[in-house]
């Protein structure tokens, strides 16, 4: 299956691992890119020098492309941070929550690939005018920091304003070969999933968070700002319902964060072992997709199901032309 996306990443399958905070550290992202997906460190949750710790782990483990998540919104010292994400060997920098214009020409001049998360066509448009090279357009099904227009909808509709000039990459509510033909079908050039990756053996997840998104239906999730002041789909619990009945006014990000963590409900980032992780409080940022995953699958098992499925898919569609 080749397509822009895999030709401009040097990757052999249209599959991306979302840069999840918490979640996506080296297991998993190089078990994602030595399948021949693309996979992203998620170091929105990292300290400085424990990103650089990763992405060492992550060289280690494989010679393929990867690459590494950031907040544009969060750190201080961005152009820094990925001075460093570049100097450990990523080939791509995916910035969330905005759009990283004071780095893209730090990446370009030394090879390394700018991504930029989208949930709007406006701020696709915006993206490319800063010189992204790649945009992924997110629907709201997405699990973490969403935006309110569907991925059915926002797909087409950024492949019509910038599929001409880059990449696409659709996302959100996206978690087997089925969604990756989909995608495709509406003019992407890949997929980008989050939810289906954190069922895996190698995802790092705190204690209970695995075993409620086996568990949960497709409506288990609610958007909510208790965990980050920011709109996040997780998993629904006691917490975000609290939240929700006491009127929900959130202090702005990521002032929220800290008063998530003073109440003992956010640890994303910490390990299986850490104690006092209360599952009906805390943030485990999920998608609408969850209902659909019932088994932890090694990553790059599901990387060959993705491609294989949509191969049967596209088969099984292009025989209904007669
Ligand atoms: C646990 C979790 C953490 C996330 N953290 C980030 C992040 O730090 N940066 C980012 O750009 N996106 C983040 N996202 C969003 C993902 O990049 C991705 O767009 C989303 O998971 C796709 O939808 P899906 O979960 O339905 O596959 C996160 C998502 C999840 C589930």
């Amino acid at each position: 299956m080749r397509t822009r996306l895999t030709e401009i990443l040097k990757i052999e399958h249209p599959v991306m691992l979302a840069g999840m905070g918490g979640v996506s550290y080296h297991q998993v992202v190089a078990a994602v890119s030595e399948a021949g997906g693309f996979g992203c460190l998620g170091a929105s949750t990292m300290g400085h020098e424990e990103m650089v710790g990763e992405i060492e782990k992550v060289r280690g483990l494989t010679d393929r492309p990867f690459g590494v998540d950031l907040l544009t919104a969060a750190p201080q010292d961005l152009q820094a941070k990925v001075q460093d994400i570049i100097d450990g060997g990523a080939s791509v920098f995916v910035a969330g929550l905005g759009i990283p214009a004071e780095v893209v020409d730090q990446c370009h001049s030394q090879d390394v690939l700018v991504v930029n998360m989208c949930g709007k066509v406006s701020h696709a448009v915006r993206a490319v005018e800063a010189g992204c090279d790649v945009v992924v357009a997110q629907g709201t099904e997405a699990g973490g920091h969403t935006g309110q227009v569907a991925t059915m909808a926002l797909v087409p509709q950024v492949v019509d304003a910038v599929g001409a000039q880059v990449p696409v990459v659709a996302a959100g509510g996206l978690f087997d070969g089925r969604g990756l033909a989909a995608a495709l079908s509406l003019g992407a050039d890949g997929i980008w999933v989050g939810t289906r990756f954190i069922a895996t053996p190698e995802a790092r997840a705190v204690a209970g968070y695995k075993d409620r998104l086996l568990a949960g239906a497709e409506d288990a999730t609610t958007v909510t700002r208790a965990y980050t002041g920011k709109t996040c789909r997780v998993i629904r619990n006691s917490y975000t319902d609290e939240f929700a009945a006491s009127g929900g006014t959130p202090e702005p990000f990521p002032g929220q964060v800290l008063k998530s963590m003073g109440d003992g409900a956010n640890h994303l980032g910490c390990d299986a072992d850490e104690p006092g992780i209360d599952p009906d409080r805390e943030f485990m940022p999920a998608g609408q997709g969850m209902g659909a995953i019932d088994e932890l699958v090694p990553a790059a098992d599901l990387v060959r199901q993705f491609v294989a499925e949509a191969e049967a898919v596209l088969d099984r569609v292009a025989t209904l032309r007669g």
